[in-house]
């Protein structure tokens, strides 16, 4: 970082984090009492600023409203027992969040306006870090395009604002899954690996039609023939069928996710066997079918592991493991929960203390 970005701090005169419980609140909607905020416009970045949160004035003609040209991304903070504040892999986070710049004919944001701002407002909200075993800050950080023009062209003007919310357990239980073989997520050539909002939006109706028939999310297929696994709902998928951890590869429909990251890596530094490569639902169901298909889970930053305990296909239901039999996903859960906690030794040098 090269320091020349001054952050303007306009402090809250009071707190409101007594307010709430916040190792007890439901997931994004309670925010903590800062945001950050820095404009683009002609051709730079112009000012960059912490203030209380609240509403900004936007226009309803901003071209990200209609338009799409809007990204986001999820990290999280947590906080240990001295109290002491770290975010969890944020690097990694700002590099996706300017390869979805890039795809979406964005600016980047540039390192010193990403990470300066999200230290200062580390401080200034710290009291909003959960304390709890499975607490966190949730991070929003995210890039808006916004032209006050209706013609569908690339956005003069942005604003990259960072909001944060406290949050527990992002579902409450182990999730039953529909596969998804007639909508699709993504397609090649779109824009499927990088965090554009339209790839949420574009999921709640399957989502929708999915949980009409009990089911939590999908699991999406690949677009061209859907006779491969990419992405559970708004996260990752794996699978372990044998001794193998199995994941789709990376590819421009799937989202290069930091969970994901994590979680092959702690899989390799315990020396399992993991592929990384096209699932076939063909050989999932195969595997249900002669026991040897141990977990399927998907991992995000939201909920780090979502067990799947039921998956839906051709109007046929099957039950999986229970949790409490699985042996890989809940420990790699609790691994990722000790390490964030500053329980374990951070080998691999994910956690940035907040200073
Ligand atoms: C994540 O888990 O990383 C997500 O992006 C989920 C979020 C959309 C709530």
């Amino acid at each position: 970082m090269t320091g020349t970005f001054n952050i303007q701090i306009d402090k809250i005169k009071k707190s409101r984090v007594s307010e709430y419980d916040i190792n007890n609140v439901p997931f994004g909607k309670c925010f903590s009492d800062h945001m950050f905020v820095a404009e683009y416009a002609d051709g730079k970045w112009q000012k960059a600023y912490i203030k209380p949160y609240g509403d900004e004035p936007l226009s309803y003609a901003m071209s990200a409203l209609h338009y799409g040209q809007a990204i986001f991304e999820g990290m999280k903070a947590y906080k240990n027992e001295q109290g002491e504040v770290s975010l969890f892999r944020p690097l990694e986070n700002f590099k996706r969040m300017n390869k979805s710049a890039i795809r979406m004919a964005m600016p980047e944001v540039p390192e010193e306006i990403f990470m300066g701002g999200l230290m200062e407002l580390m401080k200034l909200d710290a009291a909003w870090v959960p304390t709890s075993d499975t607490g966190s800050l949730y991070i929003r950080p995210f890039l808006i395009s916004t032209d006050e023009a209706i013609g569908v062209k690339i956005s003069d003007s942005y604003k990259f604002i960072i909001i944060c919310c406290p949050a527990g357990k992002y579902y409450g239980e182990p999730i039953k899954v529909l596969v998804e073989t007639n909508y699709f997520r993504a397609v090649h050539g779109g824009v499927g690996f990088v965090k554009a909002a339209g790839n949420y939006g574009r999921s709640l109706y399957p989502t929708k039609l999915a949980q009409q028939k009990g089911y939590q999310q999908v699991i999406w297929t690949d677009s061209e023939t859907h006779q491969y696994f990419e992405e559970s709902g708004t996260m990752n998928v794996m699978f372990v069928i044998g001794d193998t951890l199995l994941t789709p590869a990376l590819s421009d429909t799937i989202l290069d996710g930091v969970t994901r990251k994590s979680v092959l890596e702690l899989a390799r530094s315990w020396n399992m066997k993991v592929e990384e490569r096209k699932v076939s639902i063909k050989e999932v169901f195969e595997a249900i079918e002669n026991n040897t298909l141990k977990e399927i889970f998907g991992c995000g930053t939201a909920a780090t592991i979502a067990h799947i305990v039921g998956i839906g296909h051709n109007g046929k239901d099957y039950a999986l493991t229970p949790v409490e039999q699985r042996a890989f996903s809940p420990k790699v859960d609790e691994t990722l929960r000790q390490i964030r906690k500053g329980k374990l030794k951070d080998s691999f040098g994910w956690m940035m203390k907040v200073a």
